[in-house]
């Protein structure tokens, strides 16, 4: 059975880098721009989380928002609404991995169906991913924003299905977050790891992905043998 690939996109197909950049500009202290970006990313994450179960669902951007002006004050940066407005920008307009057109183009001419799958509107990733230049080599972009829920909620994940019409053991979700792999595979679908730096730890619940790869060339390889 061919397998369909969904690929997470924040940290997967999409450098969040760039945003680490823009904060070294902007802050006062530039040396706070490392610690601000990952700050930033965790507390959009737990913001989707508490989101989720709280049932108060809010557009991932809004998480994103909400994140940023926290961190700003936990680290007293003192933003201008200017400045975060120029940030949440920015978070619109980030790069792809180098990998991920190649990658895409080699897995799609073995006849492999391939979708962006992730907690931002289809809106906002259909945008992200066309200036990023992957929207065109991709099958489809599907959201939980049309359950009103944010992964790892396996209703997202059974969504991911009824939107593809697959079954679990063809259903494959590709990403660098451990905790979309965990709920992925919670949710019974097949799972990779995208283990982009070789220093970034995976969570030890005994839930482990059927592979794990550096990039997403090494996946292509894999999956396509
Ligand atoms: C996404 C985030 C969670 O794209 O990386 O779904």
């Amino acid at each position: 059975m061919q397998p369909v690939l969904a690929f997470d996109v924040y940290g997967t197909l999409i450098d969040t880098q760039g945003v680490t950049v823009e904060l070294e500009r902007r802050l006062t202290d530039a040396s706070k721009a490392g610690e601000f970006a990952r700050r930033w990313r965790d507390k959009q994450l737990e913001y989707s989380f508490r989101h989720g179960l709280m049932g108060a669902y809010v557009p991932f951007s809004e998480c994103t928002r909400e994140a940023l002006v926290f961190i700003d004050r936990a680290l007293q940066t003192g933003l201008s609404d200017n400045d975060q407005d120029h940030l949440m920008a920015v978070y619109g307009e980030l790069p792809a991995f180098d990998d991920v057109v190649p990658a895409l183009d080699q897995l799609r001419d073995a006849g492999i169906r391939c979708v962006a799958f992730s907690n931002g509107t289809a809106d906002a990733v259909s945008k992200l991913l066309t200036r990023a230049g992957v929207e065109s080599h991709m099958d489809d972009v599907i959201s939980a924003d049309e359950v009103k829920r944010f992964k790892p909620d396996p209703a997202v994940y059974t969504h991911l299905r009824s939107r593809l019409e697959t079954r679990p053991e063809q259903t494959w979700l590709l990403s660098s977050n451990p905790f979309d792999v965990i709920g992925a595979t919670h949710a019974g679908l097949r799972s990779a790891w995208i283990r982009r730096s070789s220093d970034a730890p995976f969570d030890p619940w005994g839930i482990e992905p059927d592979m794990t790869v550096t990039d997403l060339e090494a996946l292509a390889e894999r999956i396509i043998r």
